[in-house]
């Protein structure tokens, strides 16, 4: 099925991303907005947000507007953000995840494992973005934390033009275990959204999340 979809973000590195691999498996985008305006051409089947936390009101009113399916990948949003949101999964389907890679929802699942069978481990998660990200810590590595029950030290470095790497490692006085992923390219995460969209079209309103599309499981609380 070939979809239209709109794109709140569109001129940024993730927008650009989302055009690029939508238009080689011959979507069209209909709908764009970016710090400039919108533009629309014809109704959208999904709306894609890759834009930054400060224009979540926009992202917001705009999905009441044209109530459509929405996909929302922007991090650092606030509590708030998040009510919001989900007040507005009471009217359409939204799928929210601080990352749309398939690597980071089977780590996050090997975390878990971790966890429930190391009593007494020592836990730290570590990640490496690119110079630009405004966010600190990344929204991946929250979300880690929260997987892992919260309280776990973050550390966060911004080096050049990396994509995203998150390390958690779990240690015992005698051994450690670490759990590395690397986003090699932003492509990942388009391929992610892609595979979120055909699965939110047609669902009744309603939270999912992204490890619902790839593991099947999750009560779409959370932001995994
Ligand atoms: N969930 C995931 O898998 C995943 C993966 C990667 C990144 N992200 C997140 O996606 C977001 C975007 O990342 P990025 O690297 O693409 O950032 P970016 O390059 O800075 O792009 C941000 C985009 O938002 C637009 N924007 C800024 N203020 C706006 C406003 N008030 N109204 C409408 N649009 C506005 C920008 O427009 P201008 O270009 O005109 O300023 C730009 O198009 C970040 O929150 C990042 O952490 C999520």
């Amino acid at each position: 099925m070939l979809l239209k979809y709109g794109l709140i973000g569109s001129s940024g590195k993730m927008g650009k991303e989302v055009i690029d691999f939508f238009t080689e498996k011959g979507h069209e985008m209909v709908y764009s907005m970016d710090i400039n305006g919108e533009t629309m051409t014809a109704e959208p089947d999904i709306l894609i947000d890759f834009s930054l936390a400060s224009a979540f009101e926009k992202t917001i009113e705009t999905a009441y507007r044209l109530k459509k399916p929405l996909i929302m990948g922007t991090t650092g949003l606030t509590k708030q953000n998040m009510k919001d949101l989900k007040k507005l999964s009471k009217q359409i389907p939204v799928i929210y995840s601080t990352n749309f890679s398939i690597g980071i929802q089977l780590m996050i699942c090997m975390a878990e494992f971790m966890k429930k069978n190391t009593d007494e481990w020592d836990i730290g998660i570590s990640e490496i973005h690119h110079r630009f990200k405004k966010d600190k810590p990344s929204g991946t590595a929250n979300t880690l934390c929260q997987a892992l029950g919260g309280g776990i030290e973050i550390n966060s470095q911004r080096l050049g033009n990396i994509a995203g790497e998150h390390t958690v490692s779990f240690a015992s006085l005698g051994e450690v275990i670490t759990i590395t992923h690397r986003a090699l390219s932003r492509r990942t995460f388009a391929e992610g959204v892609l595979q979120s969209a055909y699965f939110l079209i047609g669902k009744p309103s309603g939270m999912y999340t992204f490890r619902q599309v790839i593991v099947g499981e999750g009560n779409g609380n959370g932001q995994l």
